[in-house]
């Protein structure tokens, strides 16, 4: 079985997602801005993934502090962690990531002891790594119960252990599913510009025999129209107070197909992905990535030189196209601004 990330004394350890699938590479990243820059170039993504590597940065940044003076060490970590909040801005994970590392670093700040505050931070990241496979599990166990006996399920994007910790959110509940002996069929969607879908999900779930279809993204409504889909189950990059969901671009359009076909739209996230701050998806900021993204497969130019270029990485899916919100406390139906506060609670 693969390792999405790791921490290890020589640094953090990340499966370099950008050349799934051909080829299995594990780099070390030694420094925070090493981390950063992995979280940037899309070496790790995906919501949960990102914000445990971004917990493990902020450990190793704050190990390399050699400043005795509060001040100086206060300072030097409030930059580590103006770094990495920097590197991706929609999925909120990053955000609660570091403010539950600041939480542990200002609790141990106090007492003055920075040898134990380093290992504080240490255990806080490797913690939030375990506990991030365990809740997923939970998850999954919970989404599972919402999927027929027999059931072909269409999902976008990755949201898989490649996404997260470990396990996955909704190749979570997936792969729950088919641990209960259900018998399951998946469409994934190739979802351009990335490929997540056609790289990473297709991958994952080819090593773990779970029976995939790869689509292209346009082919979803022709299959959902054609019978040939029982459920979507998506994850979620953040979701605001009212069940408005950011996920990757071509969400929006998978939920609205989905209602027209009578089709649940189930998303699975945990509640760290919840922004109760926020009352709607229009507060939701959406990352734009380079063009290039869209003009280049790999090496090679697809498009024109010169040529305009759109790259919405997100979008949002109102809560009316929402089904459930699947979390590791419970299943969140709509009126979201309460099912989902309870969770929180
Ligand atoms: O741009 P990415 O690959 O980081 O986007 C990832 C997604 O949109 C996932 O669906 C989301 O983060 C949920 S992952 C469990």
């Amino acid at each position: 079985m693969f390792k999405t990330l790791e921490w290890t004394e020589a640094g953090v350890v990340l499966i370099d997602q950008r050349k799934l699938p051909s080829e299995e590479v594990y780099q070390v990243f030694r420094t925070y801005q090493e981390v950063a820059q992995a979280i940037k170039d899309m070496v790790v993504r995906g919501a949960p993934a990102i914000g445990v590597t971004a917990a493990m940065g902020i450990a190793l940044g704050v190990k390399q502090i050699e400043a005795a003076d509060p001040v100086a060490f206060e300072q030097k970590f409030l930059l580590i962690c103006d770094t990495l909040a920097a590197t991706r801005p929609t999925a909120v994970n990053l955000f609660w990531a570091i403010e539950r590392m600041k939480k542990v670093f200002y609790e141990n700040f106090r007492k003055g002891d920075f040898a134990q505050l380093k290992r504080a931070l240490e255990d806080e990241a490797i913690h939030m790594h375990h506990e991030d496979v365990e809740l997923n599990r939970r998850m999954g166990r919970l989404g599972a119960s919402l999927l027929p006996q027999r059931a072909s399920v269409l999902t976008h994007c990755n949201a898989g252990a490649l996404a997260t910790a470990g396990y996955g959110t909704a190749l979570g509940v997936i792969r729950a599913a088919v641990e209960q002996g259900k018998s399951l069929q998946v469409f994934a969607d190739e979802t351009r510009p990335f490929l997540q879908g056609a790289r990473l999900t297709a991958w994952e779930l080819q090593k773990d025999q779970i029976p995939v279809t790869l689509i292209t993204d346009n082919m979803a409504g022709h299959f959902m129209q054609s019978g040939r889909v029982d459920c979507v189950i998506v994850g979620a990059d953040r979701i605001a107070a009212n069940g408005d969901v950011a996920n990757k671009i071509g969400t929006y359009s998978l939920a609205v197909l989905a209602k027209e076909n009578s089709i649940p739209f189930y998303v699975a996230a945990p509640t760290s992905t919840l922004d109760l701050n926020i009352s709607s998806g229009e507060q939701i900021p959406i990352e734009q990535r380079s063009p290039q993204e869209v003009t280049h497969i790999k090496e090679a130019r697809i498009a024109p030189a010169g040529i305009n270029v759109a790259n919405p990485a997100f979008d949002v899916t109102p809560n009316r196209y929402v089904t459930a919100i699947i979390t590791e406390r419970g299943i969140a139906k709509s009126p979201y601004n309460e099912s989902l506060r309870k969770l929180k609670e």
